[in-house]
């Protein structure tokens, strides 16, 4: 509830149209923390939830195509995601136009000078390399699972590096998104001529273990020749609310001798200040690649006032919307039937986060989630860092 509406209840109390059990405290009065008083108040805040709908409430119905994009399952995640955390899941941003978007800001990120989330996976990738072929020597095919594959950019020098040495076995892109998915294997045939198989598949990596693509070649591998190189390039974990369920599914999908490498931006004061993702930062506009999802939930952005920042006490950078009128967004679900999620004027969500973490940190969580760091390696600058780990 907002401030004005507990000011006006306290009000109706104090004149006796409200009936609230009241504290005095010298000149400040309170309500007190009664259990009628809170049977009363939860069932003044569900009455004027039901007026709200009715009255002033602006209600807004997704795109189309929304139904189109996302499965059932997906759109009941995103409802249960508005409304028990206000947040708007990362990773339902590179869906359809979204990959297209992504697709775009990364290229143009890959062609500049400066480090950057792109240009940094490169630049550790390829300082790590001789460490990496030292841990490869003993096997005769390495197949690489590119976790959260995006347009697969970072990844190509590596893959060049396997073909040329006569070692890449698979190549096997996960990713939530059909559409990434297909950039990434129409730039692997532009790549390399067709010389590398792509196999994709669309998968969410905080919940389904992907083991089940690797156990064949692992059941067959008597002599011990061959091994799986799993990519988490970008710092796509640290987009979700809780990073660790998607360690868990890695740590749960790797057999003992695979290699994970990891790359993640680290936090300091200038990362803590990082925003520039295509936008007039005087002119705080959302993103286009963090945008999609609210776009196509058709919410204007008359509705709200956007917020960007460094939360000191979550440790996150955050971008969120902050409503200027009562909202509704009404979903429908194919023969089950409507669901409304509301939210009064201030109320926020949150559509975007990147968990700012030390060195020292990475590496706890690592341990955390049951995987051994053999090394890593960080930019001159210290703001990015590559990993690469084996189950404990
Ligand atoms: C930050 S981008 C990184 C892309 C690429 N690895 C890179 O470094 O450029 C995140 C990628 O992971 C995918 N992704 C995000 N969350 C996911 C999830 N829960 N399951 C599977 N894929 C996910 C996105 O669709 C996107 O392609």
């Amino acid at each position: 509830m907002s401030d004005s509406t507990a000011k006006k209840w306290l009000k109706e109390a104090k004149e006796g149209k409200l009936k609230l059990d009241l504290v005095k405290d010298g000149k400040r009065t309170y309500v007190a923390q009664t259990s009628g008083n809170i049977e009363t108040l939860e069932k003044l805040a569900s009455e004027r939830k039901k007026f709200r709908t009715r009255a002033n409430n602006k209600v807004v119905l997704p795109q189309p195509d929304f139904y189109n994009h996302y499965s059932q399952a997906q759109i009941y995640d995103i409802v249960t995601n508005l409304e028990a955390h206000r947040e708007l899941p990362r990773q339902y941003n590179y869906f359809d136009g979204g990959a297209r978007r992504w697709d775009e800001y990364t290229q143009a990120l890959a062609n500049k000078e400066a480090l950057n989330m792109i240009t940094a996976s490169q630049q550790l990738l390829d300082a790590m390399q001789a460490y990496l072929d030292t841990l490869l020597t003993k096997y005769k095919r390495v197949n690489v699972v590119d976790i959260g594959v995006g347009n697969a950019i970072p990844s190509r020098a590596l893959i060049a590096h396997l073909l040329k040495a006569e070692k890449l076995g698979r190549y096997i892109a996960i990713d939530i998104s059909k559409e990434m998915l297909n950039i990434a294997e129409a730039n692997m045939k532009e790549w390399f001529d067709g010389k590398v198989q792509f196999e994709g598949y669309e998968r969410d990596i905080t919940r389904e273990h992907f083991s089940n693509l690797l156990a064949e070649d692992y059941i067959q591998d008597e002599n011990d020749e061959v091994v799986n190189l799993a990519l988490l390039l970008g710092g796509t974990l640290y987009n979700l609310r809780d990073p660790d369920s998607g360690y868990r599914v890695i740590r749960e999908s790797l057999g003992v001798r695979d290699i994970l490498i990891h790359t993640q931006g680290l936090d300091s004061r200038t990362s803590r200040r990082y925003f520039d993702f295509n936008v007039e930062p005087s002119q705080p506009v959302l993103p286009p690649i963090h945008g999609f999802v609210v776009d196509m939930l058709n919410i204007d952005p008359s509705f709200y006032k956007l917020e960007i920042g460094y939360d000191e006490k979550s440790r996150q950078r955050f971008e969120r919307i902050r409503f200027e009128k009562p909202l509704t967004i009404e979903f429908e679900f194919a023969n089950i039937g409507k669901r409304r999620v509301s939210f009064d004027k201030g109320d926020s969500v949150l559509v975007w986060r990147f968990w700012q973490q030390t060195f020292p940190e990475v590496v706890e969580q690592f341990e955390h989630n049951g995987f051994h760091m053999l090394g890593s390696v960080q930019t001159s600058n210290r703001e990015h860092v590559l990993t690469i780990s084996q189950l404990q």
